[in-house]
């Protein structure tokens, strides 16, 4: 029960001026009753010790177990807990010294790092980046729940507040990786209400990577084609679907398309897939010319090995019609993958209306139906902008280079795409084939850098497959 308000002496004074004399009124004031507070004081206390295993598992364990020994064995107990501990760190330290010191540093850092990065920084970087409303509400400040460390990045697991989203951190990076010093922020939803922020520590991408080792085994949906900012492999599919490539002239479109090429290796020698070439500037694709079963590099001739394409696909269609849903890669009807280097020659440049015209219906048809029986398109782009190449969404899987303008990162990866962090156009003009693309399952894009195939690896990739590869129908 409420005891009856007080009313503040302001209301009583009569040396104060009244309302009658037009001056203002002051708020009555409540006095919270002491059970009240005594009780949220308890409620405090409670959740407080409720959360503390969660919160520091490894403190509260190690407390707990040192107080039962000392309870059940006494002193005794307690040192002879501590003495095996300290045997086991040591046998732990001799036997695998790297995994023992990795282990430590990782631990050391991330406390560092929360207390000192993180925790110091939060509130003003959240205040600033808009992300918390003010720096008197500690109660609406997104809380930090753990900070962990591996060898590249750092990982801040935080409770949001209720009202906000992990869409709201997402349209936030850019902010929050400055406000830490990061070279980026990846924003990973464990729940709703529960998101850990991922801050590399250093650029993993600076350095070029060398092209893969040629292997024996192949994954049309998974091509190894590069690498992820967090060490995984970049994986490209390309069976079941279309892929555009876009980048400023050096980006590194080459490297891309190489990388798909090499991967693709051993499909191409025993004849489950195949790739149709247009190299219009007679210079990316002309190196591995051994390797493709059909090549064009003029205006006709391209136009006609597109519409190669689009017969044979229709063919293949009308056989699978009512009999089989999907395409399965073999010899006789091998996965084909139509390579386009800088597709705007054809749909833009060209100075004949019926070349650009007839180019864009085989490219529009090849990409709207050619998925499901077995046909994919893999193209590469300068200038991403519609009058340029108006059937850019006709591609599901894109992959953003270094841009031009910072409009043109959600023209190539979708709405929003910049606003999550894929700074195509801050990309360093040194750092060639460093891409952003968006991963199944994920709206947050990733940054990755393609392998770099030089021409003496594309050499020795025709010197060892190109004899194998169907050489069949050359066009040019
Ligand atoms: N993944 C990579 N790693 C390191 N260096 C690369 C990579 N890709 C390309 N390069 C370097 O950048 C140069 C230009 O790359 P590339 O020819 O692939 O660009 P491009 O985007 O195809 O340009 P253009 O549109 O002019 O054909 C290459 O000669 C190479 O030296
Ligand atoms: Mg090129």
């Amino acid at each position: 029960m409420l005891r009856q308000p007080k009313v503040g002496a302001a209301q009583t004074s009569p040396t104060l001026p009244t309302p009658a004399q037009g001056v203002r009124f002051t708020t009555p004031i409540v006095e919270t009753p002491g059970i009240v507070v005594l009780a949220s004081w308890i409620w405090r206390l409670t959740r407080f010790l409720v959360a503390l295993p969660f919160r520091f598992p490894v403190l509260v364990a190690t407390v707990t177990v040192s107080f039962a020994a000392w309870w059940w064995l006494g002193w005794p107990g307690l040192a002879g807990l501590w003495a095996t501990a300290a045997v086991t760190s040591l046998v732990w330290w001799r036997t695998w010294p790297d995994s023992y010191r990795t282990w430590v540093t990782l631990r050391m850092l991330a406390w560092w790092r929360h207390v000192f990065v993180y925790r110091r920084h939060w509130q003003p970087v959240l205040v600033i980046s808009g992300l918390a409303e003010s720096y008197q509400e500690r109660r609406y400040l997104p809380r930090i729940r753990r900070v962990t460390c591996d060898t590249w990045a750092d990982r801040v697991r935080v409770s949001l507040v209720a009202g906000t989203a992990p869409a709201d951190f997402e349209h936030r990076v850019t902010e929050l990786a400055h406000g830490f010093a990061a070279p980026s922020c990846r924003v990973i939803a464990n729940g709703p209400r529960d998101i850990t922020l991922e801050f590399p520590r250093h650029d993993t991408l600076a350095e070029p990577i060398d092209a893969f080792p040629m292997t024996h085994y192949v994954e049309l949906d998974a091509l190894p084609v590069g690498r992820r900012e967090d060490g995984s492999p970049w994986l490209l599919k390309l069976h079941g679907t279309h892929v555009l490539v876009v980048g400023v002239t050096g980006a590194g479109k080459g490297s891309v398309i190489w990388s798909a090429v090499r991967a693709m290796l051993p499909a191409l020698a025993d004849g489950t897939a195949q790739v149709w070439a247009i190299d219009p500037k007679r210079m990316e694709l002309a190196y591995g010319r051994d390797l493709f079963a059909q090549h064009a590099d003029d205006g006709e001739s391209a136009v006609a090995l597109l519409e190669r394409a689009v017969a044979d696909m229709q063919e293949r269609a009308q056989r699978y019609a009512g009999k089989q849903r999907s395409h399965v890669p073999t010899t006789d009807d091998p996965f084909v993958v139509v390579l386009l280097d800088e597709v705007a020659f054809l749909t833009a440049y060209h100075p004949d209306r019926d070349v650009r015209r007839r180019a864009e219906n085989a490219i529009a048809t090849l990409t709207s139906q050619g998925r499901s029986v077995g046909f994919a398109v893999l193209a590469a782009l300068q200038d991403p902008r519609k009058e340029v190449m108006n059937l850019r969404n006709l591609f599901p899987d894109k992959v953003a280079l270094r841009l031009d303008e910072a409009s043109q990162v959600d023209m190539v990866l979708g709405e929003g795409a910049r606003e999550r962090g894929a700074e195509a156009h801050l990309i360093d003009p040194t750092f060639p084939g460093v891409a952003y693309v968006r991963l199944e399952g994920s709206p947050a894009p990733v940054r990755v850098r393609a392998a770099y195939v030089s021409d003496d690896d594309i050499t020795a990739m025709t010197e060892v497959y190109g004899a194998g590869s169907s050489s069949d129908g050359e066009a040019s």
